[in-house]
């Protein structure tokens, strides 16, 4: 059977191992604010198609509105659903153990990463974060940026995150991973790789995550995850590479204070940083180029995927059941990414 959306009445501390294995709590709980009325979310076409920027091509208009909005969000009280604290904790509660499995005995967490439910459960995130946003800035046409890392134009940590007064910013990132230094999507090349060669290299991972590693749906969704399954049977291609690395090349280097890398070095706290969202949209972005790019890259088929559903407040704090089916196809949620240059694409093998 599908994946169910968790039970928010028996929602519970989340926990994160340390390095050497023993489980930290995480205080105070991520458990969202609790409602037990629930809407099915119901397709309908959407009357225009909004068209999400990479970001170094934003406009000065578009990036006033994120900024505006982002700060409107973090200014919400934080019990309500959709305040930043809150939305942050979407990620903690999803990715740390609160939820289990509904219907499983014995206990089983529920975990959407390390699965086929990588590409879905994070589509849905955004498009509840990017309303809700809208909403607060009263604009039906917001749309957020893609950080678009798989080009060169976007290797770098984009500006308008590094910015100390803007809304956008996080002071718990890596400092040396500022300014133009370029990202490295396979974090870890050793140090002495020039700008040149490391771009290259990114380049090539992409190529290689995109094709020569992803020739089935198995390969780029990663593993079938349903009812009573162990959590985390497998990453797909992208979840694995670039996805991870950008996390830990952004958050911080372990210290007392940032112990598990955080915010964007471990799942419980990555939402907490605004640049989350903005990666993530790459990814989601990655996951129509990946279709794009042959007849055979198609979604699963298999019901157990097309039926899992999550729990999300919309843009109006009310609680939403959506199915993984329902996001499929990214026009009918009224959204598309701009088409921008894809150099990884042009390499040969
Ligand atoms: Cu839910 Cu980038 O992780």
């Amino acid at each position: 059977a599908p994946i169910e959306s968790p039970d928010l009445s028996t929602c519970k501390k989340s926990t994160v191992a340390d390095p050497d294995g023993n489980i930290v709590t995480i205080e105070p709980t991520c458990c969202p604010p609790y409602s037990d009325k629930i809407v099915d979310f119901f397709p309908s076409t959407p009357s225009r198609i909004r068209v999400r920027p990479a970001v170094q091509n934003m406009t000065n208009d578009q990036i006033a509105k994120y900024k505006e909005a982002t700060k409107r969000m973090r200014a919400l009280d934080k019990e309500d659903p959709r305040s930043f604290y809150q939305q942050a904790m979407v990620h903690c509660a999803y990715c740390n153990n609160a939820y289990d499995q509904v219907g499983v005995i014995p206990e089983q967490p529920l975990q959407i990463h390390n699965g086929w439910l990588f590409f879905p459960f994070h589509r849905w995130y955004l498009y509840f974060y990017e309303k809700i946003l809208g909403k607060l800035i009263d604009d039906e046409d917001f749309v957020m940026p893609f950080w678009n890392y798989d080009d060169p134009a976007g290797m770098t940590l984009p500006a308008i995150f590094d910015d100390p007064t803007s809304s956008l910013y996080d002071p718990i990132r890596n400092q040396e991973h500022r300014g133009s230094t370029i990202v490295d999507l396979n974090f870890g090349t050793p140090a002495e790789t020039t700008d040149t060669e490391l771009i290259q290299l990114n380049l090539d991972l992409m190529y290689r995550q995109m094709v020569t590693n992803s020739k089935t749906p198995k390969q780029f969704f990663g593993e079938k995850y349903v009812t009573g399954d162990t959590p985390n049977p497998g990453a797909g291609s992208v979840e694995g590479l670039p996805h991870s690395p950008i996390h830990v090349w952004v958050g911080s280097e372990p210290s007392p204070e940032t112990p598990f890398r955080e915010n964007m070095g471990n799942f419980y706290s990555a939402g907490r940083d605004p640049i989350f969202y903005c990666h993530h949209m790459n990814v989601d972005r990655l996951w129509n180029v990946w279709k794009d790019i042959s007849p055979r890259n198609r979604d699963p088929r298999r019901p157990e995927f097309l039926e899992a559903n999550f729990l999300f407040y919309d843009e109006n704090a009310q609680l939403v059941r959506v199915k993984v089916k329902d996001c499929l196809n990214s026009s009918l949620l009224g959204y598309r990414y701009d088409s921008v240059p894809i150099a990884w694409m042009e390499k040969t093998p």
